[in-house]
């Protein structure tokens, strides 16, 4: 079996897929964090993985830039790979004063000034939240790592270059914490399709700050997200096991 985007075989996929938006780090991490990790899938070189993380099983695949590109991608693995799960993470645009840069923001809800889901919900507003339980167990393993955290809304653009000048104010003012791109769609479709979703996103630059990461940081800080990321599904039960591969 394959899909129009992905070559994986069935079976090949865990049911918890970590997407990061770059093909390379899905790469980055199923080498360098993840054991025994197989490339299972690269059409158009978005490639995906499964490995294991502290014994178990687990899947990393890209998910490209923007809702409609992501949409493709988690669509086809939740509904022809039986995936049960996805975990966005990301990088955001930081917009709340609060935060600094390499601050952990959890998407409980996602704004959007896409489309995707009054699409799905026949013109209405649809409110694109994060799966509870997966929000709670990685709430608590920032709690555990003693990482910096901030669990609200994000807003998932369309246009990464907004010609909008009054956006980032205006998130401001509704506290709305960051800027995405992909967020509100996952959440979108994993309700439609009946799975479960969340977006773990470090702080890479500040809005209305002028700052951003640099290239050396942010690459430690994003393997420092992973690792919390996995520690925490592995602690609320998200990973398989030996005795059930598919947990
Ligand atoms: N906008 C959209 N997506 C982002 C940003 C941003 O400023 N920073 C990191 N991801």
């Amino acid at each position: 079996m394959s899909t129009p985007h992905i070559a994986a075989s069935p079976g090949q996929f865990a049911q918890t897929v970590l997407m990061p938006g770059d093909p390379l780090r899905a790469r980055h991490i199923a080498q360098t964090l993840l054991d025994g990790a197989e490339e299972i899938t690269a059409v158009r070189s978005m490639c995906g993985f499964t490995g294991h993380w502290k014994g178990h099983r687990v899947s990393v695949m890209g998910s490209g830039m923007g809702i409609p590109s992501a949409s493709i991608y988690a669509t086809e693995l939740i509904r022809e790979y039986g995936v049960k799960r996805i975990v966005r993470i990301g990088t955001c645009g930081a917009v709340a004063d609060s935060l600094s840069l390499g601050d952990l923001v959890l998407a409980a809800g996602a704004c959007t000034d896409s489309g995707v889901n009054r699409t799905r919900f026949r013109g209405m507003d649809f409110a694109a939240i994060a799966d509870f339980d997966l929000l709670q167990c990685l709430v608590a393993q920032a709690k555990r790592d003693e990482q910096r955290l901030a669990v609200g809304n994000v807003f998932s653009a369309d246009l990464f270059y907004s010609p909008d000048t009054q956006l980032v104010d205006t998130l401001a003012r509704m506290n709305v914490l960051g800027i995405e791109m992909e967020a509100a769609g996952l959440y979108g479709l994993a309700a439609e399709f009946g799975a479960q979703a969340v977006a773990v996103l470090a702080v890479s630059d500040h809005l209305r700050r002028a700052e951003s990461w640099p290239s050396s940081q942010r690459q430690l800080g994003l393997d420092a997200m992973v690792r919390l990321v996995l520690d925490g599904l592995l602690s609320g039960g998200f990973l398989g096991s030996t005795k059930n591969p598919d947990g």
